[in-house]
């Protein structure tokens, strides 16, 4: 008997929709099914209202749309709650039943909702530095039974909300960090279960956070977004009667300082349990000896409800090792470099102090702190005595796999200390694994930078004084994330943030949100961010709103540029971070790259520019269509005249300038593409398969390399072990993503550069390329409700397996060699689609629809590679016809056969050098393999 299930049915991008800020909110549902090919042809749309009654039917919708399908009802007041379900029926005549109901309720849609007032203590502080964290509290009366209890909070700063002596809810570094003068997410708690009839009681503690702790690089600064940590708390208890009473923060509050005495995002927590106040936030204590809050005017309109997941608790982690370094200090590692914090299980005696410190790598077996530049990542933990102590700071995180633990009673065992990984509770969505276990470890360090780095705000790093909403980062990283984790609600909020920061005349900050004073200085590829992310995000979640939403933040980006390059449309001034971190820069000057920055800049802007005509086109508007195009063109124009020449030479001749050119479509001949992705490829090749390019060229080599028919370079770099390339970290026992390719040097001492660390993912963005290219699965209409499948056999591999939640649900695809014969497999969700074209099956496509789908064949032998990939001399000597064409018109090279033979040189460039002039040799080198492939590749 065929099935015909619907999974879920989500509001939004939100899976807890309790407190949703949207009154119209979109609903997609996932649909299971057994039957193949199959399709939705109609929708049906039931809401029952808390009271019972429907509060609205469709009807039968005939309609092929399943993910987020606009609101059918009358939009949601404040607080309404609502229950849906959904049925479906396909284009074959099948019909599901209903689903489950799935549940929303609206937060406060208004700010005229909130009666509450921020207050803050009404004692005097010392804004320069870290003050003890307050406490608010006060007492109410419950009167009857509690039908419906709702919490309404946030704070300036960080709070934890605690009632009748219990935390409020699995949250830690609530309301999050979004660009707090123009929007602050407050939260919504289902507190119900927390109240008792009779005395009753609610507290918050507050931290310093992003909101007035030291924030940024030099030393940072404080107090950036306010001076005063405050308040906002709105709770509501309606009663069996339908009477509502609403208790809300004012000066009726009672405050104090306890016993958190600093906290630091970048510098750690000082806590003394001997000042902890039992039962503070209970009914009954007696808190006549606090001091009173005082209002404080706030601008309650910028107030807004969660877009994304909150932050949580998501792993515990038990120590791998504790033992003594070289100097006698205790060592305890986790064997994963991870973000988050530490707990404490801890007995001993009264004011004894344990410090603990955190570091990502040791350095001649001793904690190394240098790539934490100013931030003291320390937390300190005085005991109260008498009995056993657990601990866990509340507001701060820190980046480690090491804690140097200092002042501890007696001997540490493995269970009195864990690792608590904390990050945005996204929903994994994506997985991919070879048979290649360096690859494996390289894709999970690829999932872990992310973890480490999603923590409300995608952050550059989570370790040292920095942890920005770096723009250029999440550009580059963005297809990857949205292909791991469901970033969609995550980065939608974190757009309204860069719009939000975006300046008047369109420039984008650094980071978002931005913790600059001065005004954004634009820097192409990290502005561009503003276009791309919106465009990645539309491309695999089938967001519209999302382009309607950022339409005039991107229009604006572009016009920018377009005002600062004139009429020569070169970005050829000002300010550029440009191909950051290209390896060969020294350490101390990361921004050094060979690759013009002019070049980096101008090739945005022709992509972005691009880009934004194509969104414009989607959203139908037409004038802004035509007005892009005719600018990317302009700039395409622009770079081809200033950088390119007739022959397809690019002139920074480097693997990142070939890679923009070739991927951002700036060749304007097909000639030119052709000699560029050769020479793209002749670079890699003397490189020794080694990278050669930085933040900018790296995430785009590979498909560069693909484009160009050099699918084997691709992976020769991919699966290279020296340094610089993805997997020398993996050899160096990395579990993160590095910044740097060789943050920790092959002898094990840690780069000597500033920017070092251990856990960045913007270099992880090769793992987009793993799931499109090696794993196949590619979105070809937005939310993959077309799928292209073209998986790529090469770099050794003989197994690959990638997995996707896609919007409509899983496609999986998987592929393994066995002595010539060749496994596929695909599977597709329903209401979905795939154009298939199987590895080394002669290049036919095949469309096939929903299900499951297998083929075993012996695969076609490959064309020989075209010659202009061979990567040394010694491959062309076993190459008769090759190598008679070489040695005949480069005579000076014929005796390089046996000088290569006994020699340990392994590319052709090292090769060249044995050669008095030989590097001269490499273009005619070049011209003849290049003619010998083009004819093989003809044939
Ligand atoms: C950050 C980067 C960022 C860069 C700007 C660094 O300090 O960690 O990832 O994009 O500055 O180039």
């Amino acid at each position: 008997m065929d099935t015909l299930t619907i999974e879920s049915v989500r509001f939004e991008h939100l899976r807890e929709a309790v407190g949703i800020g949207v009154s119209s909110p979109r609903l997609s549902w996932i649909i299971v099914t057994s039957i193949g090919d199959w399709h939705q042809s109609a929708y049906e749309i039931e809401a029952t209202a808390s009271d019972g009654p429907n509060r609205g039917r469709t009807g039968r919708i005939e309609s092929v749309e399943s993910v987020l399908v606009p609101w059918p009802f009358g939009p949601l007041v404040s607080r309404e709650w609502i229950a849906v379900r959904v049925r479906v029926w396909g284009a074959d005549g099948s019909e599901s039943g209903w689903s489950d109901r799935f549940e929303l309720e609206a937060g406060l849609l208004s700010s005229a909702d909130w009666k509450a007032r921020f207050v803050t203590p009404a004692w005097e502080e010392d804004a320069s530095r870290p003050e003890p964290c307050a406490m608010l509290r006060r007492e109410f009366m419950v009167r009857s039974t509690v039908m419906k209890a709702r919490l309404y909070v946030t704070a300036l700063g960080l709070y934890e909300a605690q009632i009748n002596g219990a935390v409020v809810g699995d949250q830690v570094f609530s309301p999050g960090w979004t660009s707090y003068r123009k929007r602050l997410r407050y939260q919504t708690f289902d507190v119900t279960a927390m109240l008792r009839v009779g005395n009753n009681a609610i507290g918050a503690i507050l931290g310093d956070g992003w909101y007035r702790g030291r924030l940024g690089y030099n030393g940072g600064r404080r107090n950036i977004f306010g001076h005063r940590v405050a308040l906002l708390a709105q709770l509501e208890i309606g009663y069996g009667n339908g009477t509502t009473e609403l208790l809300s923060t004012d000066s009726s509050w009672r405050a104090a300082q306890g016993p958190i005495l600093a906290s630091d995002i970048y510098d750690g927590e000082t806590y003394d349990a001997r000042l902890e106040k039992t039962g503070w936030s209970n009914p009954e204590f007696g808190d006549n000896d606090w001091t009173p809050v005082r209002p404080i005017e706030h601008d309650l309109s910028i107030l807004f409800a969660p877009m994304s997941p909150p932050v949580r608790r998501m792993q515990l982690i038990t120590p791998v090792a504790i033992t003594r370094s070289p100097s006698g200090r205790v060592l305890v590692d986790f064997g994963q470099n991870l973000v988050g914090r530490i707990r404490l299980c801890v007995n001993g005696q009264r004011g004894q102090t344990i410090t603990i410190r955190h570091a990502e790598v040791l350095q001649n077996g001793e904690l190394c702190v240098r790539p934490l530049r100013t931030a003291n990542a320390t937390d300190r933990y005085t005991l109260r005595g008498g009995g056993t102590e657990i601990w866990e700071p509340r507001f701060t995180y820190h980046g480690f796999r090491y804690a140097e633990v200092e002042g501890w009673p007696g001997k540490i065992e493995s269970g009195d200390i864990l690792g608590v990984v904390c990050h945005s509770d996204l929903e994994r969505t994506g997985w991919f694994e070879c048979s290649d276990p360096l690859v494996n470890q390289l894709y999970e360090n690829v999932v872990w930078s992310m973890r480490g780095n999603f923590i409300d705000v995608p952050t550059d790093c989570p370790q040292r004084d920095e942890r920005l909403g770096w723009t250029g980062d999440i550009q580059i990283f963005a297809p990857t994330a949205c292909f791991v984790y469901d970033t969609a609600g995550f980065l939608a909020s974190w757009l309204a943030d860069l719009a939000a920061d975006q300046e008047e005349n369109g420039a984008v900050p650094f980071f978002v949100p931005n913790i600059s004073e001065s005004p954004a200085i634009p820097a192409g590829a990290w502005g561009d961010a503003s276009v791309i992310v919106p465009w990645v995000h539309y491309c695999r979640y089938q967001d519209f709103g999302i382009l309607a939403a950022q339409f005039n933040s991107m229009c604006a980006w572009v016009d920018q540029v377009h005002r600062l390059t004139g009429n020569r449309l070169l970005w050829d001034k000002g300010f550029q971070f440009g191909d950051w971190l290209d390896p060969a820069t020294p350490p101390e000057r990361p921004g050094d790259a060979r690759t013009d920055s002019a070049l980096v800049a101008t090739a945005y802007f022709a992509h972005s520019a691009e880009l934004v005509s194509r969104i414009a086109g989607i959203l139908g508007r037409e004038v802004e269509e035509t007005r892009y195009a005719a600018m990317a063109q302009g700039v395409r124009e622009a770079f081809a005249a200033e950088y390119v020449s007739p022959n397809g030479r690019v002139v920074a001749d480097t693997a990142t300038a070939y890679s923009l050119a070739l991927q951002f479509g700036l060749l304007p001949e097909v000639h030119q593409s052709r000699r560029a992705g050769a020479r793209l490829a002749q670079l890699v090749r003397d490189s020794g398969y080694r990278i050669s390019t930085g933040f900018v060229g790296t995430p785009l080599l590979c498909d560069a390399l693909c484009c160009a028919g050099e699918h084997e370079t691709a992976f020769r770099l991919l699966i290279q072990q020296a340094c610089p390339s993805w997997l020398y970290p993996v050899t160096m026992g990395a579990t993160t993503a590095w910044e740097r390719w060789d943050s920790m040097l092959p002898d094990g001492t840690v780069n000597s550069g500033d920017t070092t660390s251990f856990n960045h993912y913007a270099l992880g963005a090769v793992a987009d390329w793993l799931h499109r290219a090696v794993g196949g699965l590619v979105s070809d209409a937005p939310g993959y409700r077309r799928i292209r499948f073209e998986p790529l056999i090469g770099g050794g591999l003989n197994r690959v397996r990638v997995r996707h939640r896609t919007p409509y649900g899983i496609a999986e695809g998987a592929w393994s060699v066995d002595d010539g014969r060749i496994e596929v497999e695909l599977k597709i969700p329903p209401n979905t689609s795939a154009r298939v074209t199987l590895p080394r099956k002669g290049g036919e496509s095949i469309e096939v629809g929903s299900g499951t789908h297998r083929w075993s064949y012996v695969g076609q032998q490959t064309a020989s590679p075209p010659l202009s990939s061979a990567s040394s001399l010694s491959e062309l000597f076993s190459d008769a016809e090759a190598w008679a064409a070489v040695s005949s018109s480069v005579p000076e090279l014929a005796c390089l056969a046996t000088i290569t033979q006994i020699s340990s040189a392994t590319t052709l460039k090292q090769q060249l050098a044995f050669l008095p002039d030989g590097q001269a040799l490499l273009p005619a080198l070049e011209e003849v393999l290049n003619r010998l492939g083009n004819r093989r590749n003809a044939q």
